[in-house]
């Protein structure tokens, strides 16, 4: 990949390195330096919205949950299939972008969704081109969190089985992040799908994913115009030619029209005409430890904010997650072990943990290459994904930073589902090649930390009635 153009263009003028502030943007014309971060005059709103003259649809609240242990599901052992009806596919929206907590912050209620995300942004939308499912006419729908419905912003499609699509908000992320949110949007698109794919998976269908699709028509199928939102992946609810075919134009919905170039001109790299093959999905494992249904881990995750550094993880644990995160998925990773029994202090790459590249303790290094945050030196261990910067091109680098939230997201469900906790975490870009004792040209992806909670949450709620809660902070430094 080029770090001159395109997406590593962008890749390179916002990685981070010590000495310049994580708010603060490069010195660099084609980075926006007219916005402060984090200006509550200006902040975007949460979710999409769209004029009240079009159909909804109100989705069942009771959740038709098929009680399938969260291990089962990510080990890839199949479930008994249940029909996709409205109330099915309302839960496996729910368990991907459901609003499940709120908290109140400087008099503004925040909304926390099922799954992760960077800054808690939420910058994704989800939609449902739906074909077939009782309850739901045929159509593309626009998945409305808050009120748990499907708003149609576009006639059926053409095409062979439901498909979802998951788009990007710049700007809902770029309020925080500015440009460095573009990877953010890929990070929280995988964490999302990890969810809505497992989701799937609990009634026995084949979740396909689809990342290499024509960019242009799936814009034009659920409204996105490519610059305030565009797409990021289909995920099929089963076999069969996933519905993007559009047969009438979409309304485009209401967004704050505020641009980024540079995540316009990395997005444009990427875009590409055909359909592609869904992503492998990996071997099962072998085994799958007893666990709570993965709704019910679900409603438990949330990003850990504080974690007991003298708390210890069995190495079975580190082993079962890693393999389960990682099923089909080809991008190297690397784990720093803090407080694994049976493995000793110092970085490995995945899969041998016979072998460290480095020995010893590397809290305090990790938290320093985690700009100071306390969470990557507590943890029990911290997963990296990073790859080489030319095995990658502009449509390879959406899905590696994809592939990498993806694994966040299972390894997040794994964690909890076997009593565990996690974060996802950023880092110091130029800092991670010697810390993996790699070559420079390393284009760091995503750290997840999985360790011991010290607390516990209060479980998510269920639609429309989202559990409020307060916010722990992490322990600062
Ligand atoms: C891709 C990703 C990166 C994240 N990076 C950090 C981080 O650097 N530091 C941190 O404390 N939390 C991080 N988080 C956790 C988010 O802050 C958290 O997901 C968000 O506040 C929503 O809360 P919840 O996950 O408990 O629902 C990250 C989460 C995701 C999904």
């Amino acid at each position: 990949m080029d770090l001159d153009t395109g997406a590593g263009l962008l890749h390179r003028l916002t990685s981070y390195r010590p000495g310049r502030e994580w708010d603060v943007p490069a010195d660099d014309p084609r980075l926006r330096h007219d916005l402060t971060p984090n200006d509550v005059a200006i902040l975007p709103p949460p979710v999409k919205s769209y004029p009240e003259d079009l159909p909804v649809v109100d989705l069942p609240r009771d959740l038709p949950d098929p009680g399938v242990p969260a291990t089962a599901v990510l080990a890839g052992h199949p479930a008994p299939a249940r029909p996709l009806d409205a109330a099915q596919l309302g839960r496996i929206l729910f368990l991907g972008a459901g609003v499940v907590r709120t908290a109140e912050r400087n008099g503004r209620r925040l909304l926390f969704r099922a799954a992760g995300s960077a800054g808690a942004r939420f910058p994704l939308e989800v939609y449902a081109s739906t074909l077939g499912v009782p309850g739901v006419p045929d159509g593309v729908h626009w998945y409305d969190p808050v009120r748990h419905a499907l708003v149609q912003v576009g006639p059926a499609a053409e095409g062979e089985t439901t498909t979802l699509v998951v788009t990007g908000v710049p700007w809902r992320t770029a309020w925080r992040y500015a440009e460095r949110g573009f990877r953010h949007l890929y990070w929280d698109g995988g964490t999302l799908l990890a969810q809505l794919a497992a989701a799937v998976a609990s009634i026995g269908r084949a979740p396909r994913l689809r990342t290499l699709f024509p960019d242009v028509r799936v814009r034009d199928l659920v409204g996105a115009d490519g610059v305030h939102e565009f797409p990021l992946a289909l995920l099929t609810v089963g076999d069969g030619e996933p519905a993007i075919v559009a047969t009438g134009p979409a309304r485009a919905g209401e967004l704050s029209r505020v641009e980024f170039p540079l995540y316009t001109m990395a997005q444009r790299a990427g875009d590409r005409d055909e359909l592609g093959e869904p992503w492998p999905a990996g071997d099962p494992l072998p085994d799958a430890p007893a666990a709570e249904s993965l709704d019910a881990v679900v409603r438990r995750r949330g990003s850990q904010r504080r974690m007991d550094r003298t708390g210890t993880l069995p190495r079975a644990t580190l082993q079962w997650a890693t393999a389960a995160a990682l099923r089909g998925i080809d991008v190297p990773h690397w784990i720093v072990v803090h407080g694994v029994d049976g493995v000793p202090p110092g970085v490995y790459r995945w899969p041998d943990l016979a072998t460290p590249r480095t020995a010893g303790n590397l809290r305090d290094e990790l938290e320093r290459i985690c700009l100071g945050q306390s969470l990557a030196a507590e943890a029990a261990y911290v997963v990296i994904a990073a790859v080489r910067v030319d095995s990658l091109d502009d449509h390879g680098y959406r899905e590696a930073q994809l592939a990498a939230g993806l694994v966040e997201g299972r390894l997040h469900l794994a964690a909890y589902a076997l009593g565990a906790s996690a974060t996802g975490m950023t880092f110091l870009d130029s800092e991670v090649p010697a810390l993996l004792g790699e070559p420079a040209d390393l284009i760091t992806l995503l750290f997840t930390c999985v360790g011991v909670a010290e607390y516990t949450s209060r479980p998510g709620g269920a639609p429309g009635r989202p559990v409020a809660v307060r916010p722990v902070m992490p322990r600062l430094v």
